[in-house]
C-alpha cells in the first residue's frame, strides 16, 4: 500500500475517533444528540476566531452552526446542506434564560457553548472560512 494512501486512511481513522469523542463529550440533558454530527469535522470552518454573546431564552429552540458557512452566526441558515453536507446543525433548547457565549470557531468541546479554544494557536492561525490544521 503506497505511503500517500496509508497516511490518508490514518488521518481518516483519527478524524473519526476525534469526532466520537467530542460526541461522547456532550450533556445529554439539554443537547439532540441525533441532530449533531461534530465540531471539528473535515468540513466544518472557522466562522469567527472568537465567541458569539447571545441572550437565549428558557424553552425556546436554537440550532447551533456546527459546520462554520453560516451568514447567521452562530446560529444555522442552512448553508452546510451545500457547503458541509456532511454536518449538521445542534439543536438545542436552553433550560434557563440566560446570557451566553456560543462558538464562533466550530473547534469547542463544549457544543454550542465556548470553551476557550479560539485562543489556541491552531485557531487563530488558521483563516477565516477554513478548516484549522491541528
Ligand atoms: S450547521 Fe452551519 S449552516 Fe447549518
Amino acid at each position: 500500500m503506497p505511503a500517500l494512501r496509508r497516511t490518508g486512511l490514518l488521518l481518516q481513522s483519527l478524524a473519526g475517533s476525534f469526532a466520537r469523542l467530542l460526541r461522547a463529550q456532550l450533556p445529554s440533558t439539554t443537547l439532540q444528540r441525533r441532530t449533531y454530527s461534530a465540531a471539528l469535522t473535515a468540513q466544518s470552518v472557522v466562522a469567527a476566531k472568537h465567541p458569539f454573546q447571545v441572550n437565549l431564552e428558557a424553552g425556546k429552540k436554537y440550532a447551533w452552526c456546527a459546520c462554520g458557512h453560516s451568514k447567521n452566526q452562530p446560529f444555522c441558515d442552512g448553508s452546510h446542506r451545500k457547503a458541509a453536507p456532511k454536518i449538521s446543525s445542534l439543536k438545542f433548547k436552553p433550560e434557563e434564560t440566560k446570557e451566553a457565549w456560543l462558538c464562533g470557531c466550530k473547534c469547542t468541546k463544549n457544543p454550542p457553548y465556548c470553551d476557550g479554544t479560539h485562543k489556541e494557536d491552531f485557531v487563530q492561525k488558521a483563516d477565516l472560512g477554513c478548516h484549522p490544521q491541528l
